[in-house]
């Protein structure tokens, strides 16, 4: 869907009334090329910012109300609430999200001296795992910083955006994906360190090939009680291993020191995700630099390598993602394919040859619905920059 930012205002003054001058901002959704559940590990994410994300329109009020309307929620209506009652509210629907931004600036401190109207409208598809929720935290805080002069940075907006998800809204995430909404940078993916929020722009050029994302069209129940899990799995076993070595987080061991201490985890199963977890790292690493050096077959092979370990190891695929991955794999001119995101549903991300994306999408297109009875959805995607403003 094209989002048309005079069409947006039209709407706003309709809604909310013409006077003033409503300002317009932009927050992209992320796609991540490898680096997956490594974020709370203190590992290594290589993700990029997307061009499709979330609109918003803004303008201050006088009194201690704020108004939300969702394009993408017309049946929610207004939702209106107060600044003075920011409480996480199952009826209030995704306002919740803009919510927890608001409670999260006040509890740093940051006072908002007023409420303010809002329109949202975005383009990202609806339960894709391409982080359509990070892009609404950090399009909320960019809009609360310049309409009411806060000085903030972006990497603080992203940390906010992570701190109202885990402590608003129940959802235990890392940072990369309100990093990557907040940071991220035309034509590069950023390598980001999570262990200490270092990163470097990485330039994706790939005049041969295209990203591809595949949508599976199917999001599991239970996404963030299972995500929690994980999480819960990887801390037991970091716990086991600070007993035999000195680390801080799983993303500091190299795969022989794992293989030195992993005994020491006493659950199979917490052992399994220490493995993803410690080799998922070590093969961003790796990419990264195949990918400076323009080695996209390996990098390509390290994709496939996170899918066949996120499949067995951490067990975050599906049965949709892993047959959109093997037909993928069975397509020639494919150079990688996995799953990306949280998982248990959601999107691959695939490098496609340029001459062999018609081929991949129609091989894909009829394969998987013959197996699965569902459509998939194809996006050819573009890397974009990360928030800004719009006029
Ligand atoms: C979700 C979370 C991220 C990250 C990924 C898995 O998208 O929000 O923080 O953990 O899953 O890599």
């Amino acid at each position: 869907m094209a989002v048309n930012v005079t069409q947006l205002k039209e709407k706003f003054a309709e809604l909310f009334g013409p006077e003033g001058e409503p300002k317009a901002y932009f927050a992209p959704g992320r796609v991540n090329l490898i680096g997956e559940h490594t974020d709370y590990n203190g590992g290594h994410v290589f993700p990029c910012a997307l061009t499709i994300g979330t609109y918003g329109i803004i303008r201050p009020r006088t009194d201690r109300t704020v108004r939300f309307y969702s394009l993408n929620f017309t049946n929610l209506g207004i939702v209106e609430i107060s600044l003075d009652n920011l409480v996480p509210d199952e009826k209030d629907g995704w306002t919740n999200y803009p919510k927890g931004i608001m409670w999260t600036f006040e509890k740093r401190g940051y006072h908002i001296p007023a409420g303010a109207d809002i329109l949202i409208c975005g383009d990202i598809p609806a339960g894709s795992g391409l982080s359509s929720s990070a892009s609404l935290e950090v399009l909320t805080g960019l809009m609360l910083r310049d309409t009411f002069g806060f000085d903030i940075s972006m990497v603080d907006l992203a940390l906010i955006g992570q701190y109202s998800e885990n402590n608003f809204n129940g959802m235990n995430c890392g940072i990369m994906d309100q990093f990557a909404s907040a940071m991220g940078k035309k034509d590069c993916a950023i390598f980001l360190d999570t262990s200490n929020l270092n990163y470097e722009y990485a330039p994706v050029k790939l005049p041969d090939a295209k990203i591809v994302i595949t949508n599976s069209k199917v999001k599991h129940s239970l996404v963030s009680s299972a995500y929690n899990d994980r999480r819960r799995e990887s801390e037991t076993a970091l716990k086991d291993l600070q007993s035999v070595v000195d680390i801080k987080a799983l993303g500091d061991l190299t795969e022989e020191q794992f293989e030195q201490y992993k005994d020491a985890v006493k659950d199979p199963v917490c052992q399994k995700r220490a493995k993803h977890a410690v080799y998922e790292n070590q093969r961003t690493i790796h990419a990264v630099a195949a990918l400076k050096k323009n080695d996209i077959d390996t990098f390509g092979k390290l994709i496939n390598e996170s899918h066949i370990s996120l499949r067995d190891d951490y067990e975050t695929s599906c049965a949709e993602t892993d047959i959109l991955a093997e037909l993928a794999w069975s397509v020639p001119g494919v150079l990688g394919s996995r799953i990306t995101g949280g998982g248990f549903g959601g999107c691959t991300v695939s490098i496609v040859k340029n001459e062999s994306v018609d081929l991949f999408i129609r091989t894909l297109d009829k394969a998987y619905e013959e197996k699965t009875g569902n459509k998939a959805e194809f996006y050819v995607v573009d890397i974009g920059d990360g928030a800004h403003a719009l006029d």
